[in-house]
């Protein structure tokens, strides 16, 4: 399996400072955000890896990351044309990359101290999501669940009113069908062709596997969550810098 970065967009919460530079390349305390997106997908075992990004800052990416070889990987890119075309948009530009192979797709801007081996290894065919316990489950895609939770009925993106307080993460697995899921998508009231849309689709179809993750999850879109991300991330290098100090 290969895997695709998402990485276009505009932006627009992050601004004025996705107006000097593209939101994934942002520093995340002491390394550009795209770097974590990287790590989890090597940590994963997916070392050959598409970047989807928008034209405005494309050479940014292709300046700092090259080949990928410093970072033990291997990159290549795509240029998104339109950059509000939408998460699932952006993924449709990975269809030659996946050689007709499962596909695994990170969002750019989410932060993981998890990695999803087993489930690359185990999953076959359909779709697979990722959900997390959230306290502000509004700005994501929210699944309706039946009570014991061992069944999906649908996925509503960004919902005023969510039905659980589960996150959809930005992490899915798909088989080859994806490509033709999206061409059958209509843009979203934000003019979006949106990855709910996608897994919905799948999932009519009794196709859409999911797992609930362990560990650290943080989408890194807003200035707070952004900052939020920093700090943590700045405490736990101390931590380590200083129990290794004490060795
Ligand atoms: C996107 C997806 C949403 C998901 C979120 C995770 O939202 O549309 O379903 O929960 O990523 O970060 P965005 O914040 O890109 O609009």
């Amino acid at each position: 399996m290969k895997g695709v970065i998402l990485a276009g967009g505009l932006g627009t919460r992050l601004h004025p400072l996705t107006k000097i530079t593209n939101k994934h390349l942002l520093p995340i305390y002491d390394r550009p955000m795209i770097l974590y997106a990287i790590d989890t997908l090597k940590k994963s075992g997916l070392e050959e890896i598409l970047i989807v990004c928008g034209r405005e800052h494309a050479g940014h990416f292709m300046n700092f990351l090259g080949s990928g070889k410093e970072y033990g990987v291997k990159l290549s890119y795509a240029l998104q044309d339109r950059d509000n075309g939408g998460i699932a948009d952006a993924l449709s530009y990975a269809e030659d990359f996946s050689d007709k192979d499962s596909i695994a797709a990170i969002l750019g801007d989410n932060i993981f101290q998890y990695d999803f081996k087993q489930a690359i290894q185990k999953f076959e065919d359909g779709a697979k999501a990722f959900f997390k316990q959230v306290k502000n489950p509004r700005r994501f895609g929210v699944p309706v669940f039946n009570t014991d939770k061992t069944k999906i009925l649908k996925i509503e993106e960004k919902p005023k009113n969510p039905k659980s307080d589960f996150a959809q993460v930005g992490f899915y697995l798909y088989d080859h069908s994806v490509f033709a899921a999206i061409r059958k998508l209509k843009p979203s009231g934000r003019g979006e062709l949106e990855i709910t849309d996608v897994n919905n689709l799948f999932l009519k179809r009794g196709q859409l596997h999911f797992e609930f993750i362990k560990g650290f999850w943080s989408d890194a879109g807003t200035v707070e969550s952004l900052f939020a991300i920093s700090t943590l991330i700045a405490r736990q290098k101390t931590k380590k810098k200083e129990s290794k100090r004490h060795d």
